[in-house]
């Protein structure tokens, strides 16, 4: 299959979204790109009862159906003082205060952690990297099934940075290095780290981990005046299905509606609508 190039000249721009006249109450069908989302149900639905489906058709199933999901490249260190680095896409953010992000992440095997949740549980702090388009390839690179110990930084070609909490005192908790080439990083202490167990066979197979963000670090020109990064600028990967990434499109804006501004204007389509039903 041909596939081709990478597009160097998109990036993302600000646009109308998609029904800007969308009134309250108002129904899918209304327009014609409604009508033609709802001419897809003529397919009908395929429900799977996750008891009876297996491991590599949920992995499937979610790794394609809930996106776009953010990716966490995650900076870690082992007791021994080896450095490690891994992609992490079943992350997001929990609470902005106190700052909290999750990330999950499998056992290698039953039993068999990754690198990364033991390195997590060592209280030596690691960091977050959010990964651009401009380094993709070599933050993917460090998904590599590398042997125990093997320091993944060195096939990158990312660079290592001090994390702050290590500059500012060396007996602070965070020695993991963030990665240079990151335009928005995060210091962490572990929050929580949670055993995930089948409900039925009480199998534990991955940790939830809870992370506690301690420091910021954000490229300045990658700062609007209010404080806000810049989409356009910051071309942030995000993961789809199988071994796919996608690049965030366009954005529109859309204002989060309130009561007190919006009430009259419900009201009166909610009785246009009871009346032409
Ligand atoms: C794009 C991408 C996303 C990934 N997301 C996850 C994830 O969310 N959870 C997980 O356990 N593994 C995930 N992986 C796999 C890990 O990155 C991989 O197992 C890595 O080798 C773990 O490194 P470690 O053993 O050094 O901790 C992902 C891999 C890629 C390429």
């Amino acid at each position: 299959m041909y596939i081709p190039p990478f597009n160097t000249t998109s990036s993302s721009t600000y646009t109308q979204s998609p029904n800007p006249s969308w009134t309250y109450g108002q129904r899918v069908d209304a327009t014609p790109a409604g009508k033609d989302w709802l001419a897809g149900e003529s397919a009908g639905w395929k429900v799977y009862d996750t008891a009876e489906t297996d491991r590599i058709n949920l992995n499937k199933l979610l790794n394609s159906g809930v996106l776009p999901r953010p990716m966490a490249l995650v900076s870690t260190i082992s007791d021994d003082g080896v450095e490690n680095i891994a992609p992490f896409s079943w992350f997001n953010t929990v609470t902005n205060y106190p700052p909290v992000i999750s990330f999950a992440i499998n056992h290698k095997s039953p039993g068999h952690l990754k690198d990364t949740t033991t390195n997590l549980r060592n209280g030596k702090g690691f960091a977050v990297n959010i990964i651009s388009e401009a380094f993709v390839e070599n933050a993917n690179a460090t998904a590599i099934d590398a042997p125990l110990g093997f320091d993944e930084w060195t096939l990158s070609g990312l660079t290592k940075e001090k994390c702050v909490c290590m500059r500012l005192d060396d007996t602070v908790q965070i020695r993991a290095s963030r990665v240079k080439e990151s335009a928005f990083s995060m210091e962490y202490e572990l929050y929580k780290s949670i055993n995930i167990t089948h409900p039925v066979t009480g199998e534990h197979t991955s940790t939830l981990i809870l992370a506690h963000v301690k420091y910021f670090h954000v490229r300045k020109d990658m700062l609007t005046i209010k404080g806000i990064v810049d989409l356009t600028k910051f071309k942030p990967v995000s993961r789809v299905g199988d071994i796919s990434y996608a690049r965030v499109g366009d954005a529109y804006r859309i204002a989060v509606p309130l009561w007190a501004r919006e009430e009259a204007k419900i009201q009166e389509a909610l009785t246009t609508t009871l009346a032409s039903a």
